[in-house]
């Protein structure tokens, strides 16, 4: 047998294995690639999928496999040359300030929000996550046709959308979750040969089951989430700009780091580096803040002892003291988080002038938390993160890989799915289901970086501009300060600088 007759036999049979269905033209494109079959079975698997693969689909994980991890880059003292080679090519010429910016507010929830939280509201605001979760699910060609709670026993086979109520494991790695749709309520036993995709699942999640019935419960084949469509066609700038995402800068706090923060805004200002990170710093036109801006007062007990600054508004002067630093053609970009002057529950309006006016009068963009915004046509969804602990506690995410945690509030289509301990405010309309697939996906809260391109879809986690608190060395966590990243809009090239050393 000739060596590309084995190879062809080994790619066939991998995918036959993985359960996948190709297209004659995807096949050919795989049998033309030794190794690519291996990387798109892992592709899918990793995003849940079972499809019928097309020539597009490949195309596409080929284009993300090249761009899955962010280059690295050390931005050295003025005096300096750089440690190491940045893998950086120059781009073509542009200078930031001479490019317009072209800013827009997709959904800002200050806009939208008032509730006053009784029961009802909160009966509504499920019925409304319920309703939104579901219509994202029908648009997917495999959840058609799905039947209501009630249906359930007319037929030998069903396929049930419903909020994920209660979660029970049973013996031999098998579970049961408990489905609510408007109608009631279906139990499904999950087989244990589910386990690998029923291990994603959390409370109060909008999924699609489909198996067979026996009795009165649903023995599941498969389980479906809305997820991030693979046909996403992520929207690109024109201009090659480039924007920056920091986040947990606090402000205020004893341990703010500001040497790095000190450099960060000199290279901003194109005073640090060589020829082609000045070349790069030229190209920044926006720099989106993702939280946590200052330290804040009483967030916690004894937060006193930890503060450098003790007033809140006081806080904001100091924070804007640095940022107007920052060159004016560079838009700013804020939204909230735990720590900042706004209410905790989310969605979380906009930081109000009474405490933000010091950021408000530099111009920085107050948005709330999440807030959807382009830059240069670009969609950014920008969250705080608050319920990042909670699907990494119930998932066994090591803290120190946020990203993995935020992929799985893609697949649900949801930024806080467990209700509990996140605290969240009953709107009229939930305004934490992910209706807009965004190219990039920006959160902090964490402390720690991490970067990930599911589907597409950019996702970073900022990290910090504040040292490990004694808080984080109890609980065993690393921060990760001073390592921002940045986006060419254009090619989606993703960079992680580093602010650290001298
Ligand atoms: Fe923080």
């Amino acid at each position: 047998m000739t060596d590309a007759l084995q190879m062809a036999k080994r790619t066939v049979k991998e995918l036959l294995e993985a359960g996948l269905q190709v297209t004659p033209e995807a096949l050919s494109t795989m049998l033309a690639n030794p190794n690519l079959a291996s990387l798109v079975i892992s592709r899918i698997r990793d995003a849940g999928g079972a499809l019928v693969l097309t020539e597009d689909d490949i195309k596409k994980i080929v284009e993300e496999g090249g761009a899955q991890k962010a280059a690295s880059i050390n931005t050295p003292s003025k005096e300096e040359e750089p440690k190491a080679t940045p893998i950086l090519e120059l781009k073509p010429a542009l200078t930031a300030s001479e490019v317009d910016e072209e800013f827009e507010v997709v959904m800002d929830p200050t806009r939208v929000i008032g509730t006053s939280g009784t029961l009802d509201d909160f009966v509504n605001y499920f019925k409304d996550r319920y309703m939104r979760l579901s219509n994202l699910l029908l648009k997917r060609g495999d959840v058609k046709g799905a039947h209501k709670t009630s249906e359930v026993g007319k037929f030998k086979e069903a396929r049930v959308i419903g909020i994920v109520k209660e979660i029970s494991k049973v013996r031999s790695g098998s579970m049961t979750i408990e489905l609510e749709d408007l109608d009631g309520t279906v139990s499904v036993l999950i087989p244990v040969t589910l386990a690998d995709k029923a291990r994603n699942l959390m409370l109060d999640q909008v999924v699609c089951v489909e198996g067979k019935k026996n009795g009165s419960y649903i023995v599941a084949n498969n389980i479906i989430w809305p997820d991030i469509p693979f046909d996403h066609k992520p929207r690109r700038a024109n201009d090659p700009v480039i924007a920056v995402f920091i986040s947990d800068t606090h402000f205020g706090s004893k341990k703010f780091m500001e040497k790095p923060f000190v450099r960060f805004i000199e290279w901003l200002r194109g005073e640090r580096g060589d020829e082609k990170i000045r070349a790069l710093t030229k190209q920044v036109k926006y720099l989106v803040i993702g939280g946590d801006i200052v330290d804040g007062v009483g967030v916690y007990p004894d937060q006193e002892k930890e503060l450098a600054v003790e007033e809140l508004y006081t806080q904001y002067e100091v924070a804007a003291s640095y940022l107007e630093r920052i060159p004016d053609y560079v838009k700013i970009i804020a939204i909230p988080g735990g720590h900042d002057a706004t209410r905790q529950a989310l969605p979380q309006p906009a930081i109000p002038r009474e405490y933000g006016e010091p950021l408000y009068e530099i111009g920085v963009e107050v948005l709330g938390d999440p807030a959807y915004f382009k830059i240069h046509g670009v969609e950014v969804l920008c969250f705080h993160g608050d319920s990042l602990n909670d699907v990494m506690a119930t998932l066994s995410i090591d803290p120190h890989h946020p990203e993995k945690a935020m992929v799985e509030l893609l697949r649900g289509r949801h930024l806080a799915p467990i209700y509990g301990s996140t605290p969240i405010s009953p709107e009229p309309i939930d305004l934490l289901v992910i209706e807009r697939v965004p190219d990039v996906f920006h959160c902090g809260h964490l402390h720690v970086n991490g970067q990930e391109n599911y589907r597409g879809v950019v996702v970073i986690n900022s990290g910090t501009f504040q040292d490990q608190t004694d808080y984080q060395r109890s609980m065993g966590l690393t921060p990760t300060p001073g390592r921002p990243y940045i986006i060419n809009l254009k090619d989606f090239w993703v960079a992680q600088l580093d602010f650290t050393g001298d």
